[in-house]
């Protein structure tokens, strides 16, 4: 190698060495840049993320709770199917005021609260004659109507009704 060769390999050696640190500089300069800018969150995203963590009930205390849960109360009150006789299960007041139109006076077949009339019903058993008179029930004598078309009538209520009714006989 020539002297010359000597001088050029060392000062492109400087050369390659000063970039090298230009570069780390630029990098480190960039990450410091990168550090102090504050950039803006995207709307959407913050949006997403709130909808995600939001919990899952809403919590209401002091007056505004107990206005919440009145409204929610209410709406909940309304919103369920409301029974015959709000749902009384007293047996003689549903049979006078739906069944006894038509078994008091005996009108159209409906067997009259006699033990004789009802001697042959009983013999099915209390369950059958519970469910002729939930589904409706067409028979020889006439046509029982289902819940003795009062649809409003739980189950429980017509049962105790009908339970009513077989306790009356004599
Ligand atoms: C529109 C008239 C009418 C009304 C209202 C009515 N029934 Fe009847 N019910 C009848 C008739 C008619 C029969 C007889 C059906 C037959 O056996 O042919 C009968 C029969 C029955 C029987 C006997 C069923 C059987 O298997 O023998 C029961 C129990 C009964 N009714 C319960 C009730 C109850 C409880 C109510 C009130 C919720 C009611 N009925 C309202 C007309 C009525």
């Amino acid at each position: 190698m020539s002297e010359q060769d000597q001088i050029f390999m060392k000062n492109f050696a400087l050369l390659i060495a000063g970039l090298a640190v230009f570069t780390v500089v630029v990098i480190l300069t960039a990450i410091q840049l990168n550090k102090l800018t504050s950039r803006p969150d995207n709307p959407d995203k913050v949006a997403a993320l709130e909808a995600r963590i939001a919990p899952v009930g809403s919590v209401y205390a002091g007056e505004t709770g107990a206005a919440a849960r009145a409204a929610a109360e209410a709406a909940a009150a309304e919103a369920a199917p409301k029974l015959a006789f709000d749902g009384s299960t007293d047996g003689s007041l549903i049979y006078n005021n739906v069944c006894a139109a038509c078994h008091t006076s005996g009108v159209a077949g409906s067997p009259k609260l006699e033990r004789a009339a009802w001697e042959p019903r009983l013999a099915q058993g209390i369950d059958t004659l519970v469910q002729h008179a939930i589904e409706g029930y067409q028979g020889d004598a006439g046509l029982m109507p289902a819940r003795g078309g009062r649809m409003d009538l739980s189950d429980e209520q017509v049962r105790v009704t009908v339970q009513w009714m077989v306790d009356q006989l004599q």
